[in-house]
């Protein structure tokens, strides 16, 4: 009898639990203290992303894992864009992937399905802030996922010593 093809992949993507979070935290702290793609300069620990997680869960906004075989290799959430009460059908998204897994498509495939829930959810639109105009990276998998840049703001960031600007996209949720 033939042998049967491996169908199940190793990588799912999957809603982020309370246990995710030291894994997310071990993703996140490279990008802190060596990057400019986040604007905070110190690592936040485990309690306080469990807040932003809860933040996030209690306003309906998902938090997504990349999972291979289990183990956490990106995650990318929404949150909401401003506090203000006409803010409510605006999200900002965030989106890292573990440095060893950069440029594999994950980005693109988390940032897709973060689109998916929140549309499924009601909200209208999803902002990017990038941080540092020189993040191509970003730049593109935002482009890929339909986002449009409406503008930078410049040296609005100080880190390491140099000014940093954000690049702004915007993406609409909402079904034409
Ligand atoms: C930005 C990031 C989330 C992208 O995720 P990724 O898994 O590496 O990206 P993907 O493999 O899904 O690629 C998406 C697109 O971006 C392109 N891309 C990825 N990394 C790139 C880079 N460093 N420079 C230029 N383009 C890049 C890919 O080629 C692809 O475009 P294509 O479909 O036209 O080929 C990831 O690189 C990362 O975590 N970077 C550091 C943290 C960060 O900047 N997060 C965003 C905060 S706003």
């Amino acid at each position: 009898m033939k042998s049967l093809p491996v169908l199940a992949p190793r990588l799912q993507i999957a809603d982020a639990t309370p246990d995710h979070l030291p894994a997310v935290r071990e993703i996140y702290a490279p990008y802190v203290l060596q990057a400019l793609c986040s604007f905070e300069e110190e690592v936040p620990g485990v309690d306080e992303l469990r807040q932003r997680f809860e933040a996030s869960r209690h306003d309906g906004l998902p938090w997504l894992v990349a999972l291979d075989d289990g183990v956490v290799v990106g995650y990318a959430y929404a949150a909401r864009y401003r506090s203000r009460a006409a803010y409510r059908g605006t999200v900002e998204n965030s989106v890292y992937i573990r440095a060893d897994r950069q440029s594999r498509g994950l980005g693109g495939q988390l940032l897709r399905a973060l689109i998916e829930r929140c549309r499924a959810a009601g909200l209208r639109q999803m902002v990017a802030v990038i941080g540092d105009s020189a993040n191509q990276g970003s730049i593109r998998l935002h482009e890929r996922a339909g986002f449009v840049r409406v503008g930078v703001l410049h040296a609005v960031g100080h880190k390491f010593g140099r000014e940093v600007d954000t690049v702004l996209m915007q993406r609409a949720l909402a079904q034409p």
